[in-house]
């Protein structure tokens, strides 16, 4: 289908026949010409238009079910390898997405990987814990990051890691992926016009499922608490965006452990989180490991002027009505289907720094911010105290 020069009309080649249309019959043409956009519009940046040769670190779980599947699906990406330490998990990506072309290395050869020339960005998936090495020696080598959210495991990492960046001049880009959801955007657009008056409360709500791996929650960081570091984290971000970085004044946290195998790993299952900020904003913050109905993520903003809610999402939007009530679909299962959409923004939006069209949306002062409530978080848990900043 190709749009006459005026807007007015396009025309349309059915069985070789071109027709020409009004389009006075579709009210917004903008709109409908959006809709019918199957690729990327032309990046307009200061590196011009091309194909990026990127690298891939570790392959588990999050890079197994969503950021492996975007990137070969991205064709402005080009894969040239996979590092994975565990050849069991190596082999079962390289099976399921045919990578049989793709070397899998180890990470005894990052130098060597590293050092390659034409190689553009590598992408961040292992472990917490090993974030900051890959980062840093990946920016010292010249090439641009997108890293797993948090960028590191504490505040000296991830201080240390943008100051890389920026001493290299390269992106880095943190992936908090709620900041390329749609409804997360227009919370955020909300809080940021002011028509809902002063805020003085928000809520921001993770019921997680499944419950992650016991072998995971036991090695996930060396905090001590990491539904706060591994989970809430995302909330923490959520916070520092809709309250566009204002500084808290203090935090309380109060934890339980119901799971046995937990009590005795000593990793709780549920946190709420208080937080005051200095305009006087109350948030609230409350986190569950596992939630048997599904994936629940939900947000609420309350001003003078009014109240904004995000609800969750369903599978699909039909509802069943009889005498005795309706039903409706589950929520989605997890992160993988919840944030499908958002996940793929991510690397496209990585794409677009690296092309020199924009700067990465999440930032060094917020990461950093997000960190220092994490471990005030993790404080207040450990001395069972109201913590100040
Ligand atoms: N944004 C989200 O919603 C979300 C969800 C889950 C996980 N994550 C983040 O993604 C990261 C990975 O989490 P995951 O759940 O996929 O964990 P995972 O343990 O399943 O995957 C990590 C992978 O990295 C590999 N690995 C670890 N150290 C390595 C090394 N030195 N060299 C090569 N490979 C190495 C492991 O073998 C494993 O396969 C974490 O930082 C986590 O916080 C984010």
């Amino acid at each position: 289908m190709n749009w006459n020069d005026d807007s007015e009309s396009f025309q349309i080649s059915i069985n070789r026949t071109v027709y020409t249309c009004a389009a006075r019959y579709i009210k917004d043409i903008s709109q409908y010409r959006s809709y019918t956009t199957s690729v990327p519009p032309p990046a307009t940046g200061t590196n011009g238009q091309r194909r990026y040769n990127v690298g891939v670190f570790g392959a588990g779980r999050i890079a197994s079910s969503v950021h492996i599947n975007n990137i070969l699906r991205d064709r402005r990406f080009n894969l040239k390898w996979v590092v994975e330490d565990n050849p069991v998990q190596a082999q079962i990506v390289q099976n399921n997405y045919f990578l049989q072309d793709t070397p899998f290395f180890t990470s005894k050869e990052r130098e060597m990987l590293l050092s390659d020339k034409n190689l553009d960005a590598v992408f961040v998936f292992t472990s917490t814990p090993t974030h900051a090495d890959f980062i840093c020696s990946s920016l010292n080598s010249g090439k641009n990051v997108m890293t797993e959210k948090p960028t590191g495991e504490n505040s000296t990492d991830i201080k240390l890691c943008y100051e890389t960046a920026e001493k290299k001049g390269k992106v880095l880009l943190t992936g908090f992926q709620r900041r390329f959801d749609p409804v997360f955007k227009e919370m955020r657009e909300i809080a940021m016009n002011g028509s809902l008056g002063t805020l003085q409360l928000l809520k921001v709500t993770t019921r997680d499922n499944p419950k992650p791996s016991y072998e995971f929650l036991k090695s996930a960081d060396r905090t001590g608490c990491n539904i706060i570091s591994d989970l809430a984290v995302h909330d923490i971000d959520m916070t520092v965006w809709l309250t566009m970085c204002v500084r808290p004044v203090s935090i309380y946290t109060v934890t339980h452990i119901h799971d046995a195998t937990l009590q005795d790993i000593g990793e709780p299952d549920v946190v709420t989180l208080t937080i005051k900020f200095e305009n006087g904003l109350i948030a609230t913050i409350d986190v569950v490991r596992e939630a048997v109905y599904g994936y629940d993520i939900r947000t609420e903003l309350f001003g003078t002027l009014g109240m904004a809610q995000s609800d969750n999402p369903r599978r699909t939007t039909a509802i069943v009505d009889k005498v005795d009530g309706a039903t409706m679909q589950p929520l989605f299962y997890s992160f993988p289907q919840r944030f499908e959409k958002a996940f793929a923004t991510e690397i496209s939006h990585f794409y677009d720094c690296l092309n020199g069209d924009t700067k990465p949306l999440i930032t060094k002062e917020e990461c950093l911010l997000v960190q220092e409530i994490v471990n005030k978080g993790i404080e207040s848990y450990k001395t069972g105290q109201v913590v100040p900043f």
